[in-house]
């Protein structure tokens, strides 16, 4: 059905003539275009609930950048606003949320979703999916619950999100219950968007890299693998544990196919814990799109020759930053795609 469907096969670990490529943070403000279908929104609340105009900036990347697979816009956040925790989007700061988490009390006022308060994302995916005409895959997403519980106890972003870790240290019951809650409300929507056709999804697991190994596999990776053996029956599920290593070999026994890698990682490290069944996403720095066309074309080339051809998707290791050029963002998928169609071998010629 797909035209371009690149993205699926190589999640699934078929035969693919070119890595395909998208990335983290592709509809945002890096786009002219998207700052100008932003401006017609009274705040970025509003934005993501404007099911026509998250469509609009959701395909956009594809016409402009020509990756190849669109990814759903809206915020992981949506998920905490649904359960009860509204929250604001504040200009150069980020989110903020005015109720938090703390007493047992908090817990039980959560509302677990079943999905249905958030149809203006399942609204924006059809509408998006129209609008793409089956020219490359859909992605739908959510944030791993470890992560929505740190907004959700913090009220805001942090540097160490000491606040939320330390219920994890003093009440590890209380998290569990928060933890629960917010894993069947992800997994009531994440079922939800592949039912208005989310093609794969990926999980963001951005504070996965506060935690320790023990904390990480206790209070995250035990949620994802929940959320991910309900999805991967359906789709492909990607996890992107942000800064969090240390977790990769127990990520290699959770039911996803695609494993996201920050900038942190090395390649071959990683395929050697991960094994040949999953398929690795990743995982260029944002940073290096500051530098000239030929150190990006460099390095681009060094990434495709390090993870080969074979069970890949090229991205960044995070989201893109604002202030990155777009013809540098344009220039590094194109690099991608002409070094990538090598026919047989996997190593192109740095
Ligand atoms: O293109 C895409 O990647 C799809 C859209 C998308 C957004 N947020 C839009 C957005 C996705 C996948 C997210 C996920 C998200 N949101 C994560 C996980 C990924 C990551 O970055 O680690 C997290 C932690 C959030 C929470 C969040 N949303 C923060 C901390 C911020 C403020 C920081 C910032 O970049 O301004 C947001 C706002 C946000 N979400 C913007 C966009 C495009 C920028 C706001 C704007 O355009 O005004």
């Amino acid at each position: 059905m797909l035209q371009n469907d690149l993205l699926l096969r190589a999640a699934r670990g078929e035969e693919v003539e070119r890595v395909p490529v998208w990335l983290m943070r592709q509809a945002g403000r890096i786009l002219p275009e998207y700052r100008a279908v932003r401006a017609k929104a009274k705040n970025f609340i509003e934005f993501v609930k404007n099911a026509e105009l998250a469509a609009e900036v959701t395909v956009q990347p594809v016409d402009i950048l020509g990756v190849d697979a669109a990814i759903i816009f809206s915020d992981i956040l949506v998920i905490p606003e649904a359960m009860g925790l509204s929250y604001q989007m504040i200009e150069a700061k980020g989110p903020w949320f005015e109720r938090t988490i703390a007493t047992q009390q908090d817990t039980d006022k959560l509302v677990v979703t079943d999905g249905s308060n958030l149809q203006y994302v399942y609204d924006a995916i059809r509408l998006a999916k129209k609008q793409l005409n089956n020219r490359v895959p859909l992605i739908g997403f959510c944030g791993a619950p470890w992560t929505l519980f740190a907004y959700m106890v913090e009220g805001s972003g942090s540097k160490t999100f000491s606040k939320a870790k330390k219920l994890l240290y003093t009440n590890p019951k209380l998290a569990h219950q928060v933890l629960e809650k917010i894993t069947q409300s992800s997994i009531n929507y994440l079922l939800a968007q592949v039912e208005a056709g989310a093609n794969l999804i990926q999980i963001f697991d951005s504070w996965a890299g506060v935690l320790s190994p023990e904390m990480h596999t206790e209070f995250s990776l035990k949620y994802m693998a929940m959320i991910s053996d309900a999805l991967s029956k359906k789709v492909p599920v990607t996890i992107f544990a942000k800064d969090a290593h240390f977790a990769l070999a127990e990520i290699k026994n959770n039911s996803c196919s695609v494993v996201g890698l920050d900038w942190s990682v090395n390649p071959n490290e990683a395929r050697k814990i991960l094994g040949a069944n999953k398929t690795l996403q990743g995982n260029a720095d944002p940073c290096l799109l500051y530098a000239d066309y030929a150190e990006i074309e460099k390095q681009t080339k060094q990434m495709l020759n390090a993870f080969g051809k074979h069970r890949y998707i090229a991205n960044l290791g995070h989201g893109l930053y604002p202030d990155t050029e777009k013809e540098k963002v344009k220039f590094f998928v194109d690099c991608i795609k002409k070094h990538s169609y090598a026919k047989t071998a996997d190593k192109i010629h740095a």
